[in-house]
């Protein structure tokens, strides 16, 4: 029997005949069948799964498009329909996983009603384990795409992928493919921004074939966005080059003027475990010296020097924390990654740097650095280590390569990660190796 309510607004007949077919539901069939009616009178059309052969569904969105719902509606839709449907879902981090997808407002547990969910012996949803277990002996099951080994073995129906541009490493795509294999029609739904990697583009020359590809632009949803959230994403992205991808969704291969290109990060990237062995290692710190909701990020970017003479960006740690949390971060990354020193920029409170490190640690081989000349001239020559095909990242960092690729000599912000970044590489390419003096 349906629940009241959720039929209103259609005609007599169309009315009489879709209780005659609830009638005959279960308590919990009936449940979903509201809850996918409703979606599908709240769905854009763009929202809607495409008819037709597809085996990859690929939404290329803007900022707050409804990409998250759109993934999360799809895949309870196919756990509620088939029974014992395996599916999976993947997000760049643990973290995005469980408050995005799973227990998000648009994630998964929103989606699902609850009369839906498992009623039997355990729970319903293990936030451990990431899974989620339906009344119909269907499970979805989470995984962080940073973890790609965890991916080796799972099988599924389907699967849906959020924010693929952002992922780690493309390994994880490679065995999340793997394990599609459950079923007459395995398909994959790809929620993401945009950003011209290997992966994208391929999906992207696909449309057509194997691919159906949907894009769209945030203001699309702006009847679901509140007022401040748009006021938000209109400042920080409004006339900015990474606007045309972040709001608009724009696959932007190289932008005009940028000193760094998607093209040369993605052609030498490497995956971990092709990391040689480094002769040096530096932890390189860009700090903000005040810390609030809106003050400036404190870039921390790990950088290494092989014996083979290239360098290679081992991760980026950048935040927005007090001082007394920047200096600890980068000091755990100086021991996780047995780095041999810090470098950090002291123009803005030098000493607050210097005494900050001394406190928390005082046996870390610390330089500081000073911004003399600015910041074209010291970040150039790094550029062209990259143009020489000198540097390569470790994986990918979104938010480090976007900042990269949309700084020109016309650009007025100051992007702390890439900041970090030309600290750390003049360090390795220039220094000797040894300390300018040592806190002790
Ligand atoms: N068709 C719709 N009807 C009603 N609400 C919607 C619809 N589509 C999306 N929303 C709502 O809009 C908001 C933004 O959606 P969502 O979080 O899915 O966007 P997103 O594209 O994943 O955003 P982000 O870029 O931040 O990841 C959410 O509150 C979501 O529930
Ligand atoms: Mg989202």
């Amino acid at each position: 029997m349906a629940p009241d309510g959720f039929l209103n607004g259609l005609a007599p007949d169309q009315l009489a005949k879709l209780k005659r077919l609830t009638d005959t539901f279960t308590e919990e069939e009936a449940q979903a069948f509201a809850a996918q009616v409703k979606w599908a009178s709240q769905a854009r059309q763009k929202q809607k799964a495409p008819e037709g052969d597809w085996s990859v569904w690929c939404i290329l969105a803007g900022r707050g498009w409804g990409k998250t719902r759109t993934g999360a509606q799809d895949i309870v839709g196919y756990a509620m329909a088939n029974p014992e449907a395996r599916c999976g879902v993947v997000a760049p981090t643990q973290g995005d996983l469980r408050r995005v997808c799973f227990e998000g407002p648009s994630g998964l547990l929103n989606c699902v009603p609850k009369g839906c969910l498992w009623q039997g012996e355990g729970s319903a949803y293990n936030r451990t384990a990431m899974e989620l277990r339906l009344w119909n002996g269907s499970v979805i099951q989470g995984y962080a795409a940073i973890e790609p080994d965890r991916l080796r073995g799972p099988q599924f129906h389907r699967v849906w992928a959020d924010e693929l541009a952002a992922w780690r490493y493309p390994d994880a795509y490679d065995q999340m493919m793997f394990g599609l294999r459950l079923g007459d029609k395995p398909q994959l739904i790809i929620t993401t921004t945009p950003r011209p990697t290997e992966i994208i583009l391929n999906l992207f020359k696909r449309d057509g074939v194997d691919v159906h590809l949907t894009q769209g632009n945030t203001f699309e949803n702006d009847a679901n966005l509140a007022e401040s959230a748009l006021k938000q994403l209109r400042e920080r992205y409004a006339g900015t080059r990474l606007g045309r991808q972040e709001l608009y969704a724009e696959l932007l291969q190289d932008i005009e003027g940028a000193l760094w290109s998607y093209g040369f990060l993605e052609r030498s990237r490497i995956q971990k475990d092709s990391l040689p062995e480094l002769e040096r290692i530096v932890v390189a710190i860009d700090p903000a010296v005040t810390a609030s909701e809106d003050s400036d990020e404190t870039g921390i970017i790990v950088a290494g020097k092989g014996f083979d003479n290239r360098y290679y960006v081992v991760d980026d740690c950048s935040v927005r924390m007090s001082p007394d949390g920047w200096g600890r971060l980068a000091i755990d990354m100086f021991y996780k990654y047995q780095a041999d020193r810090i470098v950090a920029e002291v123009n803005n409170g030098g000493d607050l740097v210097e005494g900050l490190l001394r406190n928390i640690d005082n046996t870390v081989p610390y330089t500081p650095v000073r911004a003399s000349r600015g910041k074209l001239v010291r970040a150039e020559p790094i550029a062209a280590l990259y143009e020489q095909g000198k540097v390569s990242h470790v994986g990918m960092f979104k938010e480090l390569e976007d900042q990269l690729c949309s700084y020109s000599p016309t650009s007025k912000k100051s992007p702390d990660r890439l900041d970090a970044l030309v600290w750390a590489l003049t360090e390795l390419s220039q220094s000797s190796g040894k300390a300018y003096w040592r806190i002790s």
